[in-house]
């Protein structure tokens, strides 16, 4: 009975073996970016212990981190570092910089921490102006000089890409990049890509393109969890079932308009996040385990699924993010993307193996905000503690705007209390009020929140937004 039970055991770990072998690079296994805006992270050697227990394939660092590239020593896991934006306007024009980089980043901790990828810069169309596009390219090429002269093989170079890289992105067949782009950044890239036999690397967030149109797209099927919801290409006739392999689609059949249908695509950053402010819809912590955990269902799926343009073929990826940053500005969704809280306590089950069962993870919270808010709501003090900070963002409000301090002035209907937290409450709400409709957010590092609750006092009363 032992022997019979042994034989298939042995048959089946050499064929995984294979399997392993033969497919080392295209693991479907997700990764985690591990990025650090936080004030009240672990430390780099208990983060690592963490990626781990998550079963993550490999981790993303936004930089190439010395402490943390140790600590990822004599790990199975392999690593994606990254060069920052600002250097690649010196490191395209200037080879001995880019040796220098390679040399100081990679070398020192190379074969024992695995790096696997060298991303040059993160969204650099969308967070750099058009002097630092032009140069992405030719940095790119000279960073594979150094890696290829220092006989680094196994690393490939890819830099990350939203998907505001696309001028039009459905239906996906009519994908097409953005005209400002194609020429003088995107061909030449993707000729970069396919000779060295790289990867499109492109974070997809079905997240944000639900939220911008939750009345027209269904969450169902941004979740991957619609069973009625289809959504057909009138062009290709490919039948949709989830806004995931929608947006994914769109940047193959963009790539393949420029004449590059095979290069690989590899999703830099997805996720879902488990909170955010009031005005933010759709962000709770169902969502996030929901979209995640059928993310990781769906990718490590056998045989492997593929996307209706690229049927069968595996899509590496890093979900986003290890951790909740308290410190990442912008909308509160920002710094609720993490699978973990910074204590390390997980914010969801979720296991990036796709190995244990559904029925084994703890219940969720019943989502709270899967509708709009509808309401009016104030931005206010959200603490006490740092009377320095709070007197500074008072005054960078107060600043701003057409009047914007007038009642808290000494006279004015809310100078009383005549307190740093009451004026500041009051500073942010009229701020706030002023500027949302162009990007304007209540966060003032961390110093303010939305509130639903009516701040106005007396003959007091505090400016709003109505949604
Ligand atoms: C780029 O090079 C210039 C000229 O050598 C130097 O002044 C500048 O500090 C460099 N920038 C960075 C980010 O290193
Ligand atoms: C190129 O980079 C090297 C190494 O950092 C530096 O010493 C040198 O000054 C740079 N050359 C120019 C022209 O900036
Ligand atoms: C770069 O952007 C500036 C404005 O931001 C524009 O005037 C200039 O024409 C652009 N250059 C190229 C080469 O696209
Ligand atoms: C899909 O099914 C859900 C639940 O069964 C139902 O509420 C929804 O109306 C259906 N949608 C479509 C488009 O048929
Ligand atoms: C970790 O942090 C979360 C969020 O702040 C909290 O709910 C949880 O109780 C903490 N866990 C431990 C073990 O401290
Ligand atoms: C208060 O905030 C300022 C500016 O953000 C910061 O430099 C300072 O360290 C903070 N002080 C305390 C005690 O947290
Ligand atoms: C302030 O007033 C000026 C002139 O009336 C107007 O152009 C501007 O848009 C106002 N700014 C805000 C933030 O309301």
């Amino acid at each position: 009975m032992a022997i019979s039970r042994l034989i298939p055991l042995i048959i089946l770990s050499m064929y995984t073996a294979l399997l392993s072998m033969s497919s080392a690079m295209f693991s479907p296994q997700p990764g985690i970016c591990y990025g650090k805006l936080g004030d009240n992270l672990p430390r780099p050697q208990d983060a690592v212990a963490l990626v781990t227990s998550l079963h993550a394939k490999r981790v993303k660092l936004y930089d190439a981190n010395p402490s943390i590239l140790h600590a990822l020593r004599n790990t199975r896991l392999q690593v994606s570092i990254m060069v920052p934006n600002e250097l690649i306007a010196n490191i395209s024009s200037n080879q001995s910089l880019s040796d220098k980089w390679v040399s100081d980043n990679v070398v020192p901790f190379h074969p024992a921490t695995r790096i696997r990828y060298l991303l040059v810069g993160n969204e650099v169309a969308s967070s750099t102006g058009n002097a630092t596009w032009l140069r992405l390219v030719p940095a790119m090429r000279r960073l594979r000089r150094s890696i290829k002269a220092l006989g680094l093989r196994k690393i490939k170079l890819g830099t990350p890409c939203a998907m505001d890289v696309l001028q039009t992105s459905f239906p996906p067949s009519n994908a097409a990049f953005r005209t400002d782009l194609t020429g003088p950044v995107i061909r030449p890239m993707l000729s970069f890509l396919k000779r060295t036999k790289s990867f499109f690397f492109v974070d997809v967030y079905p997240y944000f393109a639900w939220a911008s149109d939750p009345v027209n797209i269904n969450l169902d099927y941004a979740l991957f969890r619609s069973n009625n919801v289809t959504v057909k290409d009138p062009g290709s006739g490919l039948v949709y079932t989830n806004l995931f392999d929608q947006m994914v689609d769109a940047v193959h059949f963009a790539m393949k308009r420029l004449g590059f249908p095979g290069i690989r695509i590899f999703i830099a950053e997805t996720g879902w996040p488990n909170g955010g402010d009031l005005d933010q819809i759709g962000a709770n912590v169902f969502n996030a385990a929901t979209y995640n955990r059928n993310f990781v269902k769906r990718v490590m799926s056998k045989p492997v699924l593929g996307t209706p343009a690229r049927p069968g073929s595996v899509l590496p990826s890093f979900l986003f993010a290890l951790f909740n940053e308290n410190m990442k500005p912008g909308p509160g969704t920002e710094r609720h993307f993490g699978l973990l809280h910074p204590n390390g306590s997980r914010v969801y089950d979720i296991d990036l193996s796709g190995e244990t069962p559904e029925r084994e993870f703890r219940r969720l919270p019943v989502p709270d905000n899967n509708e709009k808010f509808k309401g009016r709501i104030w931005c206010v003090a959200a603490r006490r503690d740092n009377a320095t900070a709070l007197a500074a963002a008072l005054s960078y409000a107060c600043s701003q705007g057409n009047g914007t301090c007038e009642p808290v002035q000494a006279g004015g209907k809310c100078y009383r209390p005549d307190s740093l937290f009451w004026h500041a409450s009051y500073a942010f709400s009229s701020y706030w009020a002023q500027f949302r409709k162009v990007g304007g957010t209540c966060y003032f590092n961390g110093l303010a929140m939305q509130t639903a609750k009516d701040p106005s006092y007396g003959s007091c009363k505090f400016p709003s937004v109505t949604l």
